[in-house]
Parts: C-alpha cells; sequence; structure tokens
C-alpha cells in the first residue's frame, strides 16, 4: 500500500565540498517548499558537509540523513561515525547496507543489523538497501539474494524502518529496471516484510537506481513503490528538482 507522500531522496555518496553542498542543499529546500503537499525530501550528503548542510536545512521541510553508522555508540573505532553523532547534527535517516558498501568494502547483513539496531538506539530511522548483482540477475537468483539481505540484516527490533530495492547493476550504470520489474519486486518484498512484521505501510520501500527526471514519474506511479533512492541525478539542482517535481 501507497505511503502518505513518497520520499524523494538523494544519496550524495562522496561528492560535495562544504560550499557545493549548501548550494545544492538550498535550491533542493525551495523545491521541497514548492512540493511540500505531494513528497518528503530528504539528502544524505557527505559526512563533512552534515553540519554546513543542517544550517542551511534549517526552516526547511527537507530531512537530513547520514549514509551510514557504527554499530557501537562511542569508542576506539577510528574513522568510524556513531548513530548518536548522527542524530546530534539533526540527522533523521541512515542508508546502510547500500551495495557500495555491501559489495564494495564487503560489508556483511549481520553488520547492517546491528548498525539498524544502532539506529533505533539513536532514534533514527535506517533506510536499507538490497538489491541483486547482474550475475546474480543472469543465474535467476534475485529473490533468493535480497531474501537472503533482508533476513540477515532485519533485526527483530521494534522501530520505524525504511527498504530501498537498489539492483547493482542498475546503479550509476544508467539501466534501470523495467517498471514491470520494479513492481514485480517491490509486491514480492512488500508480502516478505508483512511476513516478517514490517508492513510497508510504516516501513516503504524506495527504488534505486538509475532514476532521472524522465523516468521518476512512472516508478513513482508503481503501487509498492514508497519513494525514491537518487543518486547521480540528485547532485545536480534541476535534475533533482524535476525528480521531486514527479512526484506531483
Ligand atoms: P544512481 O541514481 O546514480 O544510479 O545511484 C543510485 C544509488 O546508489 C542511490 O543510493
Amino acid at each position: 500500500m501507497k505511503t502518505a507522500k513518497p520520499l524523494i531522496a538523494g544519496n550524495w555518496k562522496m561528492n560535495g565540498l562544504r560550499a557545493d553542498a549548501v548550494a545544492l542543499a538550498e535550491a533542493v529546500a525551495a523545491d521541497a517548499a514548492a512540493s511540500a503537499d505531494v513528497c518528503e525530501v530528504a539528502v544524505f550528503p557527505p559526512f563533512t558537509a552534515l553540519d554546513a548542510v543542517a544550517g542551511a536545512l534549517s526552516g526547511s521541510p527537507v530531512a537530513l540523513g547520514g549514509q551510514d553508522c557504527h554499530e557501537a555508540e562511542a569508542g576506539a573505532h577510528t574513522s568510524c561515525i556513531s548513530a548518536e553523532m548522527l542524530a546530534d547534527l539533526g540527522c533523521r535517516y541512515v542508508i546502510l547496507g547500500h551495495s557500495e558498501r555491501r559489495h564494495g568494502r564487503r560489508e556483511t547483513s549481520e553488520t547492517v543489523h546491528d548498525k539498524a539496531r544502532a539506529a533505533f538506539r539513536a532514534g533514527l530511522t535506517p533506510i536499507v538497501c538490497v538489491g541483486e548483482t547482474r550475475a546474480q540477475r543472469i543465474r535467476g537468483m534475485t529473490t533468493e539474494a535480497i531474501a537472503d539481505q533482508v533476513f540477515g540484516s532485519v533485526p527483530d527490533a521494534e522501530g520505524p524502518m525504511m527498504f530501498a530495492y537498489e539492483p547493482v547493476w542498475a546503479i550509476g550504470t544508467g539501466k534501470t529496471a523495467t517498471v514491470e520489474d520494479i513492481a514485480r519486486i517491490h509486491d514480492w518484498l512488500a508480502r516478505l516484510l508483512h511476513a516478517l512484521g514490517r508492513d510497508c505501510e510504516g516501513s516503504p520501500i524506495l527504488y534505486g537506481g538509475s532514476v532521472k527526471p524522465d523516468n521518476a514519474a512512472a516508478i513513482l506511479a508503481v503501487e509498492e513503490v514508497g519513494g525514491l533512492l537518487v543518486g547521480g541525478a540528485s547532485l545536480d539542482a534541476e535534475a533533482f528538482g524535476a525528480v521531486i517535481r514527479a512526484a506531483g
């Protein structure tokens, strides 16, 4: 079932010095304010720009999120950022288990599970990413791969939670899954989450993977799509503004 308003989320990945990030955030804030009746908007800047972007977004409807967090609250974890630190900066969300961490940094579902618990502890909403690789898709293992990630990553603990279906082969490639594929996987994933006690209404499923202004409206029209997780197009104020407007 569709949530009242879709979430349009911009994952900036490792892009943007503070001045660029602030300029982009200001543009996003203006577009989000104009579309506040039809969608929620969130941005996920790199850690180094979170504080500056939080300032730029003050008073705007745009929510802030981190791109990852550590599972511990504090301690001897050189280079890591805790969920509490993100909350302290004004974050509402944290992306967990992105394929660039699962596959790029060999992060396991067990670690994603522990990070999701940490997010709950800090009062953040985790957005857990799942998705099959190209090889898994070719072998017909798409649902097995996603089910493994879901079973391994989703904690029993209560807390608001979101998911993002991001087929790995569609990320940054310009190859978007077809609307039919997205509908099939989202419908199946929604039923799997329901069986785990995580109803889609409380745990909406975003789609991510080469979302652009020209495909956003069609993807958002899919019944079980609760929003979009946008990478490359979220770095361009004009393109991201067009994706936001597609929600209307
Ligand atoms: P692209 O939109 O660049 O394909 O990236 C998607 C993504 O990884 C969002 O988290």
